[in-house]
C-alpha cells in the first residue's frame, strides 16, 4: 500500500479542539483529582493498607507520569471497540484491540446474544456444577471441540480461569512445571496455585528446555508439565509445536498449549497454531484458550480428552466455585464459531492486514521482533519512551495504542503493542504510519 513519507502531511490535532482537550485532561488526571496537591506519602501513610513496595512503586510512577499527561490506560470508550471508536467524545483509531476478526458489534453475533437473553435471561444464577448449566453451554462445548479437533471442551468465564483450572487441578507439589519465560501470567499463577516446583526455560529455546528436563529427570520427578502460549501475547511469535511435541514424548512429559491469541487469529480458518503448523491436536495434552479476543465474547476453554473434561468439571476450583458463563456470552461464542466456518473473508482480510502492518513498520525501520501473527510489537526499549509515544499518538493523532512495560515485558524491552484486525482499512494504516513517523522524527 502507498505510504506517504511527507511529514508535512501528517495530520496533527489542534490544541483548541474541545474533545481533544478531554483526552488531554484524562491523561493528566484520570483519577478525578486524587493526586492533585498530594505526595506519595500523603496517599500512603506509614503502616497503612497500601504501605507495600508494589503500591509505592506504582504511585511513584503515577506521580512522575501524570504531570506529563502520560496516562493512556483504562481510557473509557463511549461506543463499541472497533478500528474507529470514540473515547470521551473524541474519535479514536484503535490499534491495540485483540478483536482480531473485527467481529465486535457484528449484527449476527449481536442478534444471537439478544436471542439468548430473551430465552435464558442475563445470568445463569449459579455455578455450572450445581444450577448454572444451560443446554446452550453444552452446545457451545460440542461445537468448540469440533472446531478445535479435540474430543471434548469445557468452557469457563475467562481464559485466565481456564488456565488456572487446568493446571491447579492436575498438578501438585510433587510435580515439576517448565514454563516458557514468556508464558502468560495465568499459567504462572496456575502452577503457583498448584504448588509445583517451577522453572522457566528461555523463550522458545529447545536446548534450554531439554537441559531443564534432564535435571528434572535426574531429580526423580515423575510428572512434568511443559506449558507455552502458542502465540505469545507481547511478541506475537509462535511456539514451535512440532519440536515441543517430540520433546515431551521423549521425556514422557505433558504439554499444555494456550491458544488465547491464536484462535480466530492464526491458521487458514482461524483454528489456531495447530492448523497453522499442521499439528495433530490430539498430541496436545491440555489445549486452552480465551474466547475474548478473536472470538468476540468473554470466556475461556480447556480442551482435550472426554475424560479430562469430566475431571476438570468436578475437580477444578474455577469451574466449581465461580458462576457459569452468561447466556449472552455463550451464544456469542457459538455464533462466532459459525461465522468462522461460513465466512472465510474475515480471516483473509486479517492475514492481508497483518502483512500491511508488519511491512509498513519494517519499511519505517522499526524493530518488530519475531512476530508471525496479528500482534506486532514496536520495540522502543525505555519505558518512559513507550509512554511518551503512546501519549503523542493518542493526544496528537487520536490513535490508541498500548505502551507495554515491565513487568509485562522484561526491563529494557518496553514497546507499543500494535494489533491488526480484519476490520482495519488502508486509511487506518496510512494514518498510523504517518503518526509513527512523526514520533520518530520528534525523537520522543
Ligand atoms: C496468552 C493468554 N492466555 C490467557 C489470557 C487470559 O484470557 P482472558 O482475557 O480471556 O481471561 C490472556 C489474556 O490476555 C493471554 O494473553
Amino acid at each position: 500500500m502507498p505510504l506517504s513519507t511527507n511529514l508535512a502531511t501528517a495530520p496533527s490535532r489542534s490544541h483548541s479542539d474541545p474533545a481533544h482537550d478531554a483526552l488531554r485532561a484524562y491523561a493528566r488526571d484520570p483519577f478525578h483529582g486524587l493526586f492533585e496537591g498530594r505526595t506519595v506519602e500523603d496517599l500512603i501513610a506509614p503502616g497503612s493498607l497500601l504501605d507495600t513496595p508494589a503500591a509505592k512503586r506504582w504511585y511513584r510512577d503515577l506521580f512522575a507520569g501524570l504531570p506529563e499527561e502520560l496516562y493512556t490506560y483504562q481510557l473509557p470508550l463511549d461506543q463499541a471497540s472497533g478500528p474507529v471508536s470514540k473515547a470521551l467524545g473524541e474519535e479514536i483509531t484503535m490499534f491495540s484491540s485483540y478483536s482480531y476478526l473485527g467481529l465486535i458489534g457484528n449484527p449476527r453475533i449481536n442478534r444471537a446474544a439478544q436471542r439468548a437473553i430473551d430465552r435464558y435471561g442475563t445470568s445463569t444464577g449459579g455455578v455450572r456444577v450445581l444450577t448454572g448449566t444451560l443446554a446452550l453451554h453444552l452446545e457451545v462445548e460440542r461445537e468448540l471441540a469440533r472446531f478445535l479437533g479435540q474430543e471434548a471442551a469445557a468452557i469457563f468465564a475467562s481464559g485466565y480461569d481456564a488456565n488456572v483450572a487446568a493446571i491447579s487441578s492436575l498438578f501438585g507439589k510433587n510435580d515439576f512445571a517448565l514454563l516458557d519465560q514468556y508464558a502468560h501470567r495465568s499459567i504462572h499463577d496456575g502452577v503457583a496455585m498448584a504448588g509445583c516446583e517451577i522453572k522457566r526455560f528461555k523463550h522458545n529455546d529447545l536446548e534450554d528446555l531439554e537441559r531443564h528436563l534432564q535435571l528434572a529427570r535426574e531429580r526423580g520427578y515423575r510428572r512434568i508439565l511443559i506449558a507455552v502460549d502458542s502465540v505469545f501475547s507481547m511478541d506475537g511469535d509462535q511456539a514451535p509445536l512440532a519440536d515441543l511435541i517430540a520433546i515431551k514424548k521423549r521425556y514422557n512429559a505433558f504439554l499444555m498449549v494456550d491458544e488465547a491469541h491464536a484462535i480466530g487469529a492464526i491458521g487458514k480458518t482461524g483454528r489456531g497454531v495447530c492448523e497453522e503448523q499442521d499439528i495433530d491436536p490430539a498430541d496436545i495434552d491440555i489445549h486452552t484458550g480465551s474466547l475474548s479476543k478473536g472470538i468476540p465474547a468473554s470466556g475461556g476453554f480447556v480442551a482435550g480428552s472426554q475424560a479430562l473434561k469430566v475431571y476438570i468439571q468436578h475437580g477444578s476450583a474455577p469451574y466449581m466455585f465461580s458462576a457459569a458463563i452468561t447466556p449472552a456470552n455463550a451464544a456469542s461464542i457459538l455464533e462466532a464459531l459459525r461465522i468462522l466456518d461460513e465466512e472465510p473473508e474475515h480471516m483473509d482480510r486479517l492475514r492481508e492486514n497483518t502483512r500491511i502492518l508488519k511491512d509498513g513498520l519494517e519499511r519505517l525501520g522499526f524493530d518488530t521482533g519475531a512476530s508471525t501473527s496479528p500482534i506486532v510489537p514496536l520495540i522502543l526499549g525505555d519505558e518512559w519512551r513507550a509512554y511518551r509515544w503512546a501519549k503523542h499518538l493518542l493526544l496528537d493523532h487520536g490513535i490508541f495504542t498500548s505502551a507495554v512495560t515491565f513487568p509485562a515485558v522484561s526491563p529494557g524491552q518496553a514497546r507499543l503493542r500494535l494489533c491488526a484486525t480484519a476490520a482495519h482499512r488502508p486509511e487506518h494504516f496510512e494514518k498510523l504510519f504517518l503518526a509513527l513517523q512523526a514520533c520518530k522524527e520528534a525523537e520522543l
